[in-house]
C-alpha cells in the first residue's frame, strides 16, 4: 500500500527521520517489528525496523541511513510525497512482560532507533530499564531525549571521548556489572560487531540477550531465504522467525560473512534494479 511521508528531519549527516501516514500498519505495530518499503518502481525493497508508532495518529516513524542507491531516494522524498509500497508489520515482536525485572537496553549508532520502542515498552510493562547508548561521536549520537525520557537510569559512551564515557557500550555495560546490579535481560541492537561484543561479554555471566538482527531482505515473507542465518545451529529466517533471536545462539561470524558477501555483490551489481513486486498490501 501507498505511504505518504508527513514530515521529515535530517538527524546528523546522511542519517533521517521520517513520520510515515500507516493507520493501519500503526495499530498493529508491535515492538521489533519491521516493515519493508520501495520508493518507486526502480527502487529495490528496504527493510527498516520501526522506531516509533503512534496509534492515535497512525503514524510510523522510521530512522534510516542514507548508504546506496535506495536509501538515497528514499532522503530525496519530501513531505507530502508518496513511498509506493510500504508493507508491515513484518517479524516477531518483542517478548516484552511485567515481571522480567532488571532490563538494560543497548543501542549502538542507528541500532538506537528500534531500541527506543523495546526499552518503553519494557518500561510501560513495569520493568526497571538501564539504558546504554554508544556513537562514534556527540553529534551523530540519536535519541537521547526520548531514551532519558524512559530510562531509570541512562549511559552513553562515545568512541572519541566527545560526550559521556569515552569507550564502546560495553565499558558501560562493564560497569553495571561491575558495580554488581543484577541484570535480568539485555537488548542490544547495532552493528554485529557490537552485538557479537556484548554477547561475548554476557555469555560467562549467563544474562539472557536478545539481539535484533538486520540481513539483506528481499520477499520479507520467508520464501527467497536471503535472511538465514544460523541460530542455535538452525537455519532461521529473520524476517519470519526473527528479527530478534537469542544472542548466546547466533552465528555472527556467518552473519558477517554473508553481508561482506552482499556487499560484494552489490558493488558488482551496482545498476540492478529490482522488479519484484511486492506481494502484499499490508
Ligand atoms: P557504529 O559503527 O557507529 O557503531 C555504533 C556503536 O556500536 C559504537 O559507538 C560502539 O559503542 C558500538 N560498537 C562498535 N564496534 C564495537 C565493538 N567492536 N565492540 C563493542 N561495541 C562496539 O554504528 P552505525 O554506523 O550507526 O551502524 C549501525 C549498525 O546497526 C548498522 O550496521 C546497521 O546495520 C545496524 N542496525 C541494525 C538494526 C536492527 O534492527 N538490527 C537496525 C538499525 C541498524
Ligand atoms: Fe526472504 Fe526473509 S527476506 S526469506
Amino acid at each position: 500500500m501507498k505511504a505518504k511521508v508527513l514530515a521529515k528531519e535530517l538527524l546528523s549527516p546522511r542519517l533521517y527521520r521520517f513520520d510515515v501516514e500507516a493507520p493501519r500498519i500503526a495499530k498493529k505495530t508491535q515492538p521489533g517489528q519491521f516493515i519493508i518499503l520501495r520508493v518507486n518502481e526502480e527502487g529495490e525493497r528496504i527493510p527498516l525496523t520501526v522506531a516509533d508508532f503512534d496509534r492515535d495518529k497512525g503514524i510510523i516513524t522510521l530512522i534510516f541511513q542514507e548508504v546506496g542507491a535506495s536509501t538515497e531516494l528514499l532522503a530525496k522524498l519530501e513531505p507530502g510525497e508518496e513511498i509506493l509500497d510500504f508493507v508491515g508489520p513484518l517479524g516477531q515482536k518483542s517478548e516484552i512482560e511485567p515481571g522480567i525485572g532488571t532490563v538494560v537496553c543497548i543501542g549502538g549508532g542507528v541500532g538506537i532507533a528500534p531500541v527506543y520502542p523495546i526499552a518503553r515498552g519494557m518500561k510501560e510493562a513495569g520493568n526497571k530499564v538501564i539504558s546504554i547508548l554508544g556513537a562514534r561521536s556527540k553529534d551523530i549520537l540519536i535519541m537521547e531525549d526520548e531514551m532519558r525520557a524512559i530510562s531509570e537510569e541512562i549511559f552513553i559512551t562515545t568512541d572519541d571521548g566527545s560526550y559521556g564515557v569515552k569507550g564502546f557500550v560495553t565499558t558501560a555495560l562493564q560497569q553495571i556489572v561491575d558495580r554488581g546490579e543484577k541484570i535480568d535481560r539485555i537488548y542490544a541492537i547495532g552493528p554485529v560487531v557490537m552485538m557479537k561484543s556484548v554477547v561475548e561479554a554476557t555469555r560467562p555471566l549467563g544474562i539472557k540477550t536478545i539481539v535484533s538482527l538486520n540481513p539483506v531482505m528481499v520477499d520479507g515473507t520467508g520464501m527467497c531465504g536471503c535472511c538465514r542465518v544460523e541460530v542455535g545451529g538452525e537455519t532461521k529466517f529473520a524476517c519470519v522467525d526473527g528479527p530478534e533471536f537469542d544472542g548466546h545462539q547466533v552465528d555472527f561470524d556467518g552473519l558477517r560473512a554473508r553481508q561482506a558477501m552482499y556487499r560484494e555483490m552489490e558493488a558488482r551489481e551496482k545498476d540492478h534494479v529490482c522488479r519484484i513486486g511486492l506481494g502484499r498490501d499490508e
